[in-house]
């Protein structure tokens, strides 16, 4: 079955450098998977034309008003984002947002029918006391278990841009845990320290329904690779 492999491209790149990215992706890119490229937000507009499906990084909580330095789901979507990240970690730790602020941007992506790519995962502490089940639990107790087309990013903060990455049976345990907590099927995708070298591994020992990119993403040469076996 068809996966999702999404880019994400965190704070990096330019108008210059995401142009010749594409061209460079899509002279490269063979895959029959589903691609999405999450861009720093200035960017979606000026390359909503292209042949990409395009995903917002972050959207406020809110739907409109005074809210210096913040952008809604509707704007996004004027932009062109069809999905948007929510709960990345980097987001969680560097603008302290909580899982109740989560779960509101979640609703204002439903409400503008953008689907929402719902991030999380694990700090080393919790893994090394070995409470990552509770925890990825607890950060999905907001979302309704009947929820419809859900979409979760599995990413356990230790290995994001660490080069590490757990053992197979960590990551097909933690799958199970997050999918039985929902009563429809649901997406889950892995994201941390992903490249060619170890997509294989992880995407044929696990049954993930895709991934999340982000170091590897911003060659286009090799995140089409990773496109093409995962
Ligand atoms: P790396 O692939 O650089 O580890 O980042 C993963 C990530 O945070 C994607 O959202």
């Amino acid at each position: 079955m068809s996966k999702l492999v999404i880019a994400n491209f965190k704070m990096n790149g330019s108008k210059d450098f995401i142009e010749s990215w594409i061209k460079d992706f899509l002279a490269e890119q063979e895959s029959a998977n589903s691609i999405i490229v999450a861009l720093p937000s200035p960017y979606l507009q000026t390359f909503s034309d292209r042949d990409l499906t395009l995903s917002g990084q972050n959207v406020s909580n809110e739907d409109s008003g005074a809210f210096t330095s913040q952008l809604s789901a509707g704007m996004l979507k004027d932009c062109g984002a069809k999905y948007c990240l929510i709960g990345h970690s980097e987001a969680r730790h560097f603008l302290m947002e909580t899982n109740e602020i989560i779960k509101q941007k979640f609703d204002q992506l439903k409400k503008e029918s953008l689907q929402p790519i719902l991030c999380i995962g694990e700090p080393l502490k919790i893994k090394e006391a070995s409470k990552t089940t509770d925890y990825l639990t607890k950060q999905l107790d907001l979302i309704d278990s009947d929820q419809e087309n859900l979409i979760i990013a599995y990413e356990p903060i230790w290995t994001i841009g660490t080069g590490l990455v757990p053992e197979i049976k960590e990551i097909q345990l933690a799958i199970d845990s997050i999918r039985c907590k929902f009563h429809k099927p649901i997406k889950v995708l892995y994201g941390g320290s992903v490249n060619s070298s170890n997509v294989i591994r992880i995407s044929d020992k696990t049954d993930i329904d895709g991934l999340l990119i982000g170091g590897a993403s911003l060659n286009p040469k090799e995140f089409a690779k990773i496109a093409q076996l995962c």
